[in-house]
């Protein structure tokens, strides 16, 4: 009798936030698989979230720049399944210094790409973009028809790579499909990105910043939800297409920071009103009917969400007390250099 080959899976940027909850989700659903981590352990990446993989058979993690077409070459050998959620990824660090944006977002998705197109076991590559790449809309949802036209240094290299990926579709044919997914939250989020801090920086008794008077809106979307979205297009997922994927829970940014405190037993008073950021997008939001229409509909309103993820960071300080230490103080007070 002969052994089914086992699914070989290249998640890269797999020790960050959104692609180490991508892998536990992979081996919650499929037992016989291979998972490949490709990753840099930029100052956002977490080994620790991989602990529990490290001795597993079928589990290699991998060092490495997706700029590098040596160690993408090996990485990919074999690979069916491509997630490349390997970026640079905080607006604030692009607006202070925009260079490795371009280099990771853009060259690398390109190195990625061309690599992928010699191998021949192929059979998806999904690229994460983000909802960020459409700009901000003040009234209505964008469709993934919608007009591009991304504000900030990191959105616009997000877009080099989208646009890369779906030329790579249309012009070689590879089977990529485009995400552009809303702002996740949940475990293992780097604390640069406003619930784990501000969560975090309650717990410690600081005060949490909020940028210009916090109207701006965003759609948060439970991580989980994210991956749930992300594994149905591996395996439905049009070639060629692109899919938003967003929590349809939208809030302002001084409501979120309210929700927290009241979450956490806190005050107005731990609120303090900073500069806002240069360029900052008033609001995202998106239709994502094209999604739901394959079966996929979100699990978590942002206070179930909400909940669990303050429970999380209450329950897990070994994991982020390390990461805060070593934070510069101009994210902890969201002072950004721009008073
Ligand atoms: P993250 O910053 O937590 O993780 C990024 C990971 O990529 C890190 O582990 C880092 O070491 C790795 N990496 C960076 N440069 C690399 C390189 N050159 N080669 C190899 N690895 C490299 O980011 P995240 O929040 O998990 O985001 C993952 C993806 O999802 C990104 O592509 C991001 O643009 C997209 N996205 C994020 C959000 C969000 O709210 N966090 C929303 C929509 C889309
Ligand atoms: P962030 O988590 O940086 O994600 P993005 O910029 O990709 O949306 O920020 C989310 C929102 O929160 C955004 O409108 C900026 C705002 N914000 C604050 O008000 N204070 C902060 O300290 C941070 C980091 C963000």
């Amino acid at each position: 009798m002969k052994l089914a080959r086992k699914k070989i899976y290249l998640i890269t940027g797999g020790a960050g936030f959104i692609g180490s909850n991508f892998v536990h989700y992979l081996y919650e659903k499929e037992e016989n698989i291979e998972v490949r981590v490709l990753d840099k352990l930029t100052y956002a990446a977490n080994l620790r979230n991989l602990k529990e993989f490290e001795s597993r058979r079928g589990f290699e993690f991998i060092r490495g720049d997706i700029c590098d077409a040596k160690v993408v070459k090996k990485a990919m050998a074999g690979a069916q399944v491509v997630v490349n959620f390997a970026a640079e990824t905080a607006v604030d660090r692009s607006i202070d210094d925009p260079q490795s944006f371009l280099k990771t977002d853009i060259f690398g998705v390109y190195v990625l790409l061309n690599e992928a197109r010699k191998n021949k076991n192929l059979k998806k590559f999904i690229q994460i973009s983000t909802d960020e790449v459409y700009g901000q809309i003040l009234k209505g949802s964008f469709m993934e028809t919608s007009p591009l036209n991304p504000r900030n240094p990191y959105s616009a290299s997000k877009l080099g790579g989208d646009r890369l990926a779906y030329s790579f579709f249309a012009t070689y044919r590879l089977p990529v499909t485009i995400t552009r997914a809303s702002n996740n939250y949940g475990p293992w989020a780097y604390l640069e990105k406003v619930i784990p801090l501000f969560i975090t920086n309650l717990i410690d008794g600081r005060k949490i910043p909020v940028y210009g008077e916090g109207k701006q809106i965003r759609d948060w979307l439970y991580v989980k939800d994210h991956c749930t979205a992300i594994y149905l297009l591996t395996c439905k997922g049009a070639d060629g297409e692109v899919y938003n994927i967003g929590g349809g829970q939208e809030c302002t940014n001084i409501a979120l920071a309210r929700q927290i405190i009241k979450l956490m037993g806190k005050t107005q008073r731990d609120i303090e009103f900073v500069q806002d950021r240069p360029g900052h997008d008033f609001r995202y939001s998106l239709d994502c009917s094209k999604l739901k229409k394959l079966g996929w509909e979100p699990q978590y309103n942002l206070a179930k969400g909400l909940q669990e993820t303050v429970e999380w960071y209450g329950a897990n300080e070994n994991w982020w007390r390390p990461v805060k230490q070593k934070m510069d103080q101009k994210y902890l007070t969201g002072y950004w250099g721009r008073k």
